[in-house]
């Protein structure tokens, strides 16, 4: 078995080496690859392996496995997260960095390669500037940057998809599919909760349930996003900064653009409008879009060019986007503490009755588990459920706004 050890690729490079100083994250994640020479079929398996050593949020997590005319592996790359290189074009630096000729090679794609210059260049250029003979692509790409089978095949090179992993591949980026259908942000949402559902006693004391390790966490997650948005009432209460920095206290350079959602007018006193680490008022740090309508939000900030949206809360926001099924990905913190009454985490969503809670699964994303230790607490990461397959991609869930939920908010007894 060769093991591939991941190495950080830039500032934006959300990888286990970047948790790693998180207590109880494994770093760095490794990926085991067969010695042996590999069938298509183990190749496209070990590309969608590899995919889940990415992280979700404005791009899809893709694997690539590139193998040599005896079918061993040569390199395997993924796609490490917005702003990071695709996971072809991390295999071919591997392949250039390396000195590997791959005249003859087979590339193994989780997602047909894009055929288009955005912040990284058309892979399928790239793929046939390298030698590359085969490709083999686990889904058909269907957004702007499709082609590149089409570009790869007129140039020569033999590119088919590979229909048997469609499905898997589907579903491992269903919520992205989904968000860049819908035209909107991936949306993320946290909570740090109570071990029975409370982010505030009933006092309203809330500092702080979870410990400094899972705070850090949130940090990074707020790192990640391009965006990250309150509510007004988390806004006027809290006040808080919404600056994502790091385990020392020190700001990252890539700061997300603070969202506040509501009517209420935030004065200008408040941190979350610009804060003195910034220098001079800055407009286009801070955005408060006056509406109670997320399709409003949503395309308002689409349009801004956000394409990774975090809600930090407060338990209405959360509860109101998960209403709506548009939450993507959760990320649940829970500190080992009982309160028995105070503020739930979630509420202006109206289930009713148990068939229609919106339910989640574990994601276990390669990089780390689905549930960590962190210090005292736990994280917990989690996906919806699937709402359909490939071929018949489900509607949307959207259960009936809670408007009785308004008053009083938020919910006083457990
Ligand atoms: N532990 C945590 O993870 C965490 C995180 C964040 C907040 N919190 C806590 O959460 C509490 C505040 O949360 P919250 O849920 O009460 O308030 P919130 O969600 O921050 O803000 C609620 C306000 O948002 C506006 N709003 C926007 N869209 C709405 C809609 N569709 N329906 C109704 N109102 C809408 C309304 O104000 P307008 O009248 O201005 O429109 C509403 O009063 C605070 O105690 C804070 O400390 C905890």
């Amino acid at each position: 078995m060769v093991s591939v050890t991941h190495t950080p690729v830039n500032d934006l490079d959300y990888s286990a080496a970047e948790y790693g100083h998180v207590d109880g994250v494994p770093s760095p994640y490794t990926l085991s690859i067969p010695d042996g020479p590999l069938t298509d079929e183990q190749a496209m398996r070990l590309a969608l392996d590899a995919a889940r050593c990415g992280i979700r949020g404005a791009n899809p997590l893709v694997g690539a496995v590139i193998t040599g005319t005896d079918g061993r592996v040569l390199h395997v790359g993924w796609h490490r997260g917005a702003g990071t290189p695709h996971a072809e074009a991390d295999a071919l630096a591997q392949a250039r960095a390396a000195g590997t000729d791959l005249r003859g090679a087979s590339m193994y794609v989780s997602l047909e390669p894009c055929n288009h210059t955005g912040r990284t260049g058309p892979c399928s250029h790239a793929i046939v500037a390298a030698g590359v003979r085969r490709v083999r692509y686990a889904y058909p790409d269907t957004t702007s940057a499709a082609g590149g089978a089409a570009h790869l095949r007129s140039n020569g090179v033999d590119a088919q998809l590979m229909e048997g992993f469609s499905a898997d591949s589907y579903l491992l980026n269903e919520r992205w599919f989904i968000a860049a259908a819908e035209r909107r942000p991936f949306i993320t949402a946290k909570s740090a909760s109570t071990l029975d559902g409370f982010i505030a006693a009933a006092d309203g004391t809330s500092k702080w349930i979870t410990g400094p390790a899972a705070r850090i966490d949130g940090h990074l997650v707020r790192h990640r996003a391009d965006a990250v948005m309150i509510g007004t009432r988390t806004a006027l209460t809290d006040d808080p900064s919404l600056d994502a920095r790091r385990s020392d206290g020190s700001r990252f350079t890539k700061q997300p653009l603070r969202v506040v959602m509501g009517r209420r007018e935030i004065p200008e006193s408040y941190r979350i409008r610009g804060l003195a680490a910034e220098g001079p008022y800055d407009p286009d740090r801070f955005l408060q879009v006056f509406t109670h309508d997320p399709s409003e939000l949503l395309s308002t900030l689409y349009d801004r060019g956000v394409r990774h949206l975090m809600i930090e809360g407060g338990p209405g926001m959360v509860g109101l986007f998960a209403g709506e099924d548009l939450v993507d990905e959760m990320i649940w913190y829970r500190a080992p503490l009982l309160l028995g009454h105070g503020k739930s985490a979630v509420y202006r969503l109206s289930t009713g009755t148990l068939a229609n809670a919106p339910r989640l699964h574990l994601d276990d994303l390669g990089m780390f588990p689905a549930v960590r230790v962190l210090g005292a607490d736990t994280a917990t990461h989690l996906v919806p459920v699937p709402r359909g397959d490939y071929q018949n991609p489900g509607a949307r869930r959207v259960l009936e706004r809670c408007t009785e939920c308004y008053a009083p908010e938020p919910r006083e007894d457990g």
